[in-house]
């Protein structure tokens, strides 16, 4: 009964057989290898448009890298005060874009809404030089809290970003949960409503490590992606293996399919949380994340007796339960079965 994280689970099967696959013989490195070079192709499919693609392994750094080809040192980050790349990436967004600095707003469900970003943005040049200049927007899809923003959502945002000359970053970490749960095409819900630039997770959806980050026009801010992913230590020389996870993860969709089950496990456990008498849902759950709330000491008596996950930081009764691909009917059910005797 884990659910700590979906970074706790194990590679899929595909993704290891195509490690195995690239595994023969010589390629060219540093990213010119020939699944390296199949990326475009393959992203471009599958988005419904040209798009660039640069391998990467880690997301914070595909998060940190994309922010600092936009956002110049003196500019500002607009983000939910809950995202990743605030609280959970060590400060490096702030260190990839020499010292950006990073504006967080508060929202609904882990959302940023349209309005709170264009007066945030409207009101932020007050003083002149000794304010920040906004200069890039990131949210995170599927959110922090679990939830997915709508089509219409990314849209209102993207109108604030576009009208005021904002690229529209989106951290996909869970972006494959997101699209497997709004049962949109990715496309929808990225360049067609107005996001510039993706960072599209695999590590936590069965690949052993590989993001990438998504550029959908703007050929202009290609070359500081490069340079700045090569500067930041992040052009691995044996870029095969990164990239050819992640052609396995697009191969016949296989992140959908994968996503789809977590979300699946996700949904069951939400359903019997429901129906407990010491436990409730927090936040609509709308990917493979659950955040049950209940008294301390209940939370306490599930760990105590097999159930892994995290609280909430600063909630003693805030519980967070990550699915994965890898999540079993099994698991969810012993964990229901846990919360009817849990006191
Ligand atoms: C929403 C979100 N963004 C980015 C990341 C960063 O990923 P990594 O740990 O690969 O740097 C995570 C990882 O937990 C995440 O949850």
């Amino acid at each position: 009964m884990n659910f700590k994280s979906d970074n706790e689970s194990p590679a899929h099967a595909a993704v290891l057989q195509a490690l195995l696959d690239a595994n023969e013989g010589r390629a060219t490195a540093y990213a010119e290898d020939d699944w390296s070079e199949r990326l475009n192709q393959v992203f471009s499919e599958r988005f419904e448009t040209d798009c660039q693609v640069l391998p990467i392994a880690t997301g914070t750094a595909a998060n940190s890298i994309s922010l600092a080809a936009v956002c110049p040192p003196w500019g500002g980050v607009l983000c939910h005060q809950a995202a990743h790349i605030q609280n959970d990436e060590g400060g490096a967004p702030e260190f990839y874009t020499d010292g950006a600095k990073l504006v967080t707003l508060p929202g609904q469900d882990g959302k940023l809404s349209a309005d709170a970003l264009a007066a945030a943005v409207d009101g932020a040049g007050a003083h002149g030089v000794h304010n920040v200049k906004p200069s890039v927007v990131s949210i995170t899809q599927a959110t922090e809290c679990g939830t997915s923003y709508s089509i219409k959502e990314v849209q209102a945002i993207a109108e604030v970003c576009q009208s005021r000359q904002l690229p529209l970053q989106m951290d996909g970490a869970r972006f494959a949960n997101a699209v497997a749960w709004l049962g949109c095409t990715p496309a929808d819900i990225t360049w067609k409503s107005g996001v510039d630039l993706l960072s599209f997770g695999a590590t936590k959806n069965g690949a052993v490590t590989a993001e990438a980050v998504v550029v959908f026009g703007h050929p202009d801010w290609l070359e500081a992606l490069h340079r700045r992913r090569k500067r930041g230590g992040h052009l691995l020389s044996k870029m095969r293996y990164v990239s050819a996870q992640l052609l396995a993860m697009l191969d016949n969709d296989l992140w959908l399919v994968l996503a789809a089950e977590a979300n699946a496990r996700a949904a069951s456990l939400a359903e019997g949380i429901h129906q407990s008498k010491h436990f409730s849902i927090h936040w609509p759950v709308q990917a493979n994340e659950v955040f049950m709330q209940g008294e301390p000491a209940k939370l306490q008596w599930l760990k105590d007796h097999g159930a892994s996950f995290h609280l909430w930081p600063g909630h003693s009764d805030l519980s967070r339960l990550v699915c994965s691909w890898s999540t079993t009917d099994e698991e969810v059910d012993a964990f229901l079965q846990l919360l009817q005797r849990a006191r």
